[in-house]
């Protein structure tokens, strides 16, 4: 009897014990120094720990840490084939400046998700092993991800951070982040993105446009704060028709979809998921396609919409009249101000806008 209740409380203390040491639960999410990316801002160094820098051959894109050898990334900027061309950066803030905060791991592994349709985007995600632990850092941490059943209504406030485009031919040197809410399903269905929205999927950015995630920022993380103090990635970059346009969200793999497959495939500490709720009532369950009564063309899009959309459009680098809203940061791009002076954003942007949120670095890291 009382050896038994010794070996109870002996096994109850190693199940608390492991749950907590091997979950990455009480790491996740914490962002010590927080206090285009299109229509973005500068970053402040140690404000995104969990934000992964990828090259892929020629190609950027983002990922984000969530245990100290997993990092979350999209499907459509990776493959096992990219194994031995990938660079990965932890911990960076500026491409040009070397810094003792970064570290550049080495990759054992890419795990497309088995059921990523490259023409669909549905299951947009994918998990890449680095070869060994990483130590957490001020400047390196992994992010909490959204559990199974998690909401996210519409206009909830969300953060989409990376290295991509911050206007028709600029990218960025320093980390953007830029502040967007949630668009939900129903309403992002009524906006007739290409490919099509599916429940694996999620929206977010303004009606207006302007601000947005751009080629380069994909398998990047929307997140979240959850109680005023962890973050909570919702969605993973995937793509988007055109950057930052009016009524045409960017599109994200739903995290929250895929807590299952992420717990099959991810050793060592289990990421720390999070049930992300609101109280009330989610208004997207009652969106109705014709409330949305704005003057506009149901535009197939060919051209990026006339003058106030396209000025935000392109955002950062050109100094465009009119921009009062989204951009707060005029200058934002030290190293490339580029040669595309006048909003002329119609060719080049609208074919890259075709495809996902890939494009060639032009940096050397
Ligand atoms: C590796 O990346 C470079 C660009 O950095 C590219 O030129 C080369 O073709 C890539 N190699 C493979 C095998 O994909
Ligand atoms: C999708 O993948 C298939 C099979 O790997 C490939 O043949 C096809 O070219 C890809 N399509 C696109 C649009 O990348
Ligand atoms: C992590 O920290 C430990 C203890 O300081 C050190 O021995 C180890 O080399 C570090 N690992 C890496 C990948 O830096
Ligand atoms: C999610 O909700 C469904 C239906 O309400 C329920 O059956 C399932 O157990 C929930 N899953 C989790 C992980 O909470
Ligand atoms: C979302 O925010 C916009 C702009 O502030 C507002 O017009 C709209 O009514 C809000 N929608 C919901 C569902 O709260």
């Amino acid at each position: 009897m009382a050896l038994r209740q010794v070996v109870c409380v002996a096994v109850v203390m190693i199940i608390l014990v492991c749950t907590g040491c091997n979950s990455q639960m009480s790491e996740c999410g914490k962002a010590n120094l927080n206090t285009k990316i299109i229509g973005g801002q500068d970053a402040s160094p140690g404000s995104w720990p969990w934000l992964t820098f990828f090259q892929i051959g020629s190609f950027l894109c983002g990922g984000s840490l969530i245990n100290n050898q997993w990092v979350l990334t999209a499907a459509h900027c990776i493959t096992k084939n990219d194994l031995s061309n990938t660079t990965v950066v932890l911990g960076l803030h500026t491409i040009s400046v070397p810094s003792p905060n970064t570290v550049q791991p080495t990759i054992e592994d890419i795990i497309q998700h088995p059921q990523y349709n490259n023409e669909t985007y549905d299951n947009d995600i994918c998990l890449v092993k680095l070869s060994a632990p990483v130590n957490f850092t001020d400047y390196i941490r992994p992010v909490c991800l959204a559990a199974a059943n998690s909401t996210f209504y519409t206009n909830l406030s969300s953060w989409v951070t990376g290295f991509g485009k911050t206007g028709p031919n600029s990218l960025p040197d320093t980390l953007k982040e830029v502040n967007v809410p949630i668009v939900g399903n129903n309403e992002c269905k009524c906006y007739k993105i290409s490919p099509p929205v599916t429940d694996n999927m999620m929206c977010a950015g303004l009606k207006a446009g302007g601000k947005d995630a751009c080629q380069g920022d994909s398998g990047g993380p929307l997140v979240t704060k959850k109680d005023d103090s962890i973050w909570v990635q919702s969605g993973v970059v995937s793509f988007g028709e055109g950057c930052g346009l009016p009524q045409k969200p960017g599109v994200y793999a739903r995290v929250s979809q895929y807590q299952e497959w992420i717990k099959t495939i991810v050793t060592g500490p289990t990421p720390g998921f999070v049930t992300f709720s609101q109280p009330g009532i989610d208004s997207d369950l009652s969106f109705d396609c014709t409330s949305l009564s704005t003057p506009s063309t149901t535009t197939t899009d060919s051209t990026p919409t006339p003058t106030p959309s396209t000025t935000t459009t392109d955002s950062t680098p050109t100094p465009t009249p009119s921009t009062t809203t989204t951009d707060s940061t005029p200058t934002p791009t030290p190293s490339t101000t580029t040669t595309d002076s006048t909003p002329t954003p119609t060719p080049l942007y609208h074919n890259y806008c075709l495809h996902p949120y890939s494009y060639p670095l032009y940096h050397n890291y």
